[in-house]
């Protein structure tokens, strides 16, 4: 039988099976040994992954564009003050999605100019904070925001570079849920019902307002190229017909993230670096047929810098056999630190960590201890036939898991622990009961 196990090392280099030991290793260090020293769930995040995640980014786009083009991370996926000193160091900027994401790159110390604010939804306060922190672009894409930004903006005198977020109307074949491009989405003014071209008029006409260029974003966990290739070319046709008829040459185009990333075994392996070198070809010869100078491009990678840079671990705790129909086993965490299996049904490798050299020949459902029918990790796996105390893998969480983590139930959060070749550290402290009722009166 094929054991889950050896498939867990073949996701990504920085995971690896010591031999003698039986153990699983992550960015060269022993799991079991980081489960004792920092107790369990937690998680760990490979910080040179993210950095060879961000040169690949960095260097491609450099390549296939120009040296103003360059990738911001998006840091939904993962986002804690450390992590974008990380970003920060090798050259990126990044995305926020929120007032607590932008306060939380600011308190980094992140350079403000190189922040690119989100939202479909942003309110006064979360505009004039980010004005009065001299965020470097808004992205928006609904008139009300366009009016607040641009009486904020006149309040403090400043002229605000924004770029409008379009829906080029594509379907990148991803989960429902996170499918962002299409005609109907919460999400951008879309081109096909001309709210594109009208929110543009109205955003040229604002004084306080630098129309900077046009975004788009299609969805997440894309395997596909071509969908990429479909919305760069549909939004520079956007952008020659807006020239043509407004005159109003967009100098910046944003094309988002969503690339996707290996889970099991089955998904493709990307390479993103012919991608980007790829994509880049194609959105210069399309500027040639469309007689427009090619703009500054920037992409916003979120899921494929960090995902395969974590791993979480959890203690075994109940093994439940139901005869002739299942076999539970309950882990320590749950839908609490990564809810992507009851969302969105996500696909993990599991492995024990303690036990990696064993047969795989235990087939069950790895389930949370939130009281939630639906708090699992994964179904039908195989492990080793567990015991109480054995250690249980995840890989490649690095994305959205600590970032979409919750207390339901008033279960603490995990904290993060980030592995260097010189050493581990605690990026975010393991959260204390203390902390469950620390804002209730
Ligand atoms: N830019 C925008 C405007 C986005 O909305 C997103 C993701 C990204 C960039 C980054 O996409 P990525 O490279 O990470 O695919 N919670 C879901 C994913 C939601 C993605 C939301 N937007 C999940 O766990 O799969």
């Amino acid at each position: 039988m094929i054991t889950e196990e050896k498939n867990i090392t073949s996701l990504c280099s920085n995971i690896s099976i010591n031999e003698q030991s039986g153990h699983l290793h992550f960015a060269g260090y022993d799991t079991v040994e980081l489960a004792k020293k920092y107790g369990t769930p937690l998680y760990l995040i490979d910080e040179s992954h993210i950095r060879k995640m961000c040169k690949i980014y960095v260097e491609a786009m450099k390549e296939a564009f120009d040296d103003l083009s360059i990738p911001l991370y998006a840091s939904k996926a993962l986002s804690f003050k450390k992590i974008y000193n990380i970003i920060d160091s090798e050259g990126m900027g990044a995305d926020v999605a929120s007032i607590g994401e932008l306060y939380t790159a600011l308190q980094a110390g992140f350079p403000a100019n190189k922040l690119m604010f989100h939202g479909n939804n942003k309110t006064d306060n979360d505009i004039e904070f980010a004005i009065k922190n001299n965020v470097g672009c808004f992205v928006c894409d609904n008139r009300e925001e366009l009016e607040s930004i641009d009486s904020i903006s006149k309040k403090y005198g400043v002229k605000q570079p924004i770029m409008l977020r379009i829906t080029p109307g594509i379907d990148p074949h991803t989960h429902a849920k996170i499918n962002t491009g299409q005609v109907d989405s919460k999400f951008g003014a879309a081109i096909e019902t001309h709210q594109a071209y009208n929110l543009t008029s109205y955003a040229l006409s604002l004084n306080n307002i630098d129309l900077r260029g046009f975004h788009c974003h299609i969805g997440s966990q894309i395997f596909e190229f071509e969908p990429f290739c479909d919305a760069a070319k549909i939004m520079l046709k956007f952008i020659a017909e807006i020239k043509n008829e407004t005159g109003f040459l967009a100098r910046y185009l944003n094309i988002g993230g969503g690339m996707g990333v290996k889970y099991v075994n089955s998904d493709p392996e990307i390479d993103y670096k012919s991608n980007i070198i790829a994509i880049g070809k194609i959105i210069k010869d399309e500027c040639k047929a469309l007689h427009i100078p090619t703009p500054h491009i920037f992409m916003e990678p979120g899921r494929s810098i960090v995902a395969a840079s974590g791993m979480t671990l959890y203690s075994v705790g109940t093994i439940k056999v139901i005869e002739g129909f299942k076999n539970y086993v309950s882990i320590d965490g749950g839908m609490t630190d990564n809810p992507r299996y009851a969302l969105y049904n996500s696909a993990y490798t599991v492995a024990l960590a303690n036990r990696i050299n064993e047969s795989a020949e235990f087939k069950c459902t790895v389930a949370g201890r939130c009281c939630e029918s639906g708090d699992l990790i994964q179904e039908n796996v195989l492990i080793p036939s567990p015991v109480r105390g054995d250690i249980l893998a995840v890989a490649t969480t690095g994305a959205y898991n600590y970032s979409m983590a919750s207390n339901y139930n008033r279960i603490p959060r995990p904290p993060v622990v980030i592995l260097t070749p010189k050493k581990d550290y605690v990026a975010v402290k393991r959260e204390q009961l203390s902390d469950l009722i620390s804002l209730d009166n």
